[in-house]
């Protein structure tokens, strides 16, 4: 029986317990001296993985610019970056960022817009590897461009980027022995995508494909639309906790499952029963700075609310400091 408190090795990198900060942009943060990023995300990824966070995957960051240092690559940002990066080191956790694509009709995309974009998502990559993260992991879930490209039901393209499972991850496919190339050997890459691409099986197949490409580690959430299957009896946790679930079984690199996963008694359910590698916290994280270690130490959560229900009235969205779960320490 797996414990929370068992690390997991990944390329070399020895993540020290199960508990993943999912990636969330705080939007009401702002960024210092013209730059994106500042003090609040400093001091907001410092205080989860002194919180004691296995793995903090950091909010999307867009690749645009990667390739001429500009937008979220520019010096300022990544000067804040590294800060983040260090801390969190410091404190034993490992962190990931999460690279993302414009949103875009990926039907219309001409092979030079196709080429360039990767430009961007190549040298991202790079560039993170250089700021000192451990590792990336390419979003390519919740709608957005690259889960367009992987869903057989949104990609309509005709040429090598559209068709057979093994076309639509091409995106990433072919960057991958390049970005090895360039980064060290212990820097490590993985996706996050839903299990429905649209059915259960496209995602089952996508995930292989990545699997056999090299990709490190699989993070399950939702591709296009959040998943309605049932999920078995007694299971503890949401139906797209459950994909991951799916997908673990299905493949040989670590696996994350997310969404709604608020208790002490989800995180065990979760890993002491070998459903999945990881837990990914959300929302909780926002509420709970300590979330993991008062989960490892068998205390209770200071739970988020789900105010509303949905993620889009997450108070988080719009303003942090209206959310009614939030307690600073
Ligand atoms: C304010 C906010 C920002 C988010 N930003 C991102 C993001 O940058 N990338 C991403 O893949 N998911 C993002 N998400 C989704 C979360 O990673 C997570 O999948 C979702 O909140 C469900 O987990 P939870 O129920 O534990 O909150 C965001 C969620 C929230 C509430």
């Amino acid at each position: 029986m797996a414990k929370i408190t068992d690390s997991i090795a990944i390329r070399g990198n020895l993540i020290k317990n199960r508990i993943v900060m999912a990636p969330m942009h705080p939007f009401s943060f702002h960024g210092d001296d013209g730059a994106f990023y500042g003090k609040q995300h400093i001091e907001h990824y410092t205080e989860r993985a002194k919180g004691g966070t296995g793995l903090i995957i950091m909010q999307a960051a867009r690749v645009f610019g990667a390739t001429n240092s500009t937008n979220l690559w520019s010096c300022e940002n990544i000067a804040v970056l590294k800060r983040i990066v260090d801390n969190c080191h410091e404190y034993g956790t490992t962190i990931m960022i999460q690279l993302s694509c414009t949103d875009t009709n990926i039907n219309e995309l001409s092979i030079d817009e196709i080429s360039s974009m990767q430009a961007d998502m190549k040298q991202a990559a790079i560039s993170a590897c250089e700021i000192g993260f451990d590792g990336v992991e390419y979003h390519f879930a919740h709608g957005f461009t690259l889960s367009k490209f992987i869903d057989k039901s949104y990609n309509k393209r005709t040429d090598k980027y559209g068709g057979e499972a093994i076309n639509r991850t091409r995106i990433l496919i072919e960057l991958l022995p390049e970005i090895r190339e360039k980064t060290h050997e212990k820097f490590m890459i993985g996706v996050r995508m839903g299990e429905y691409l649209p059915e259960s099986q496209d995602g089952i197949e996508v995930s292989k494909i990545f699997e056999k490409a090299g990709v490190d580690l699989l993070h399950i959430s939702f591709g296009m639309n959040p998943p309605t299957h049932d999920i078995p009896k007694g299971f503890k946790c949401s139906p797209m906790t459950y994909s991951g679930c799916k997908i673990k079984k299905e493949v040989n690199i670590p696996v994350i499952a997310v969404n709604e996963i608020k208790t002490e008694e989800q995180v065990r359910f979760l890993i002491e029963n070998d459903y999945v590698d990881f837990a990914a916290i959300g929302r909780g994280m926002f509420t709970d700075l300590e979330f993991a270690n008062h989960v490892i130490n068998g205390q209770a959560v200071h739970k988020c609310f789900g105010c509303g229900g949905s993620l889009e009235k997450c108070k988080w969205f719009t303003d942090h400091t209206l959310c009614p779960g939030r307690k600073v320490k």
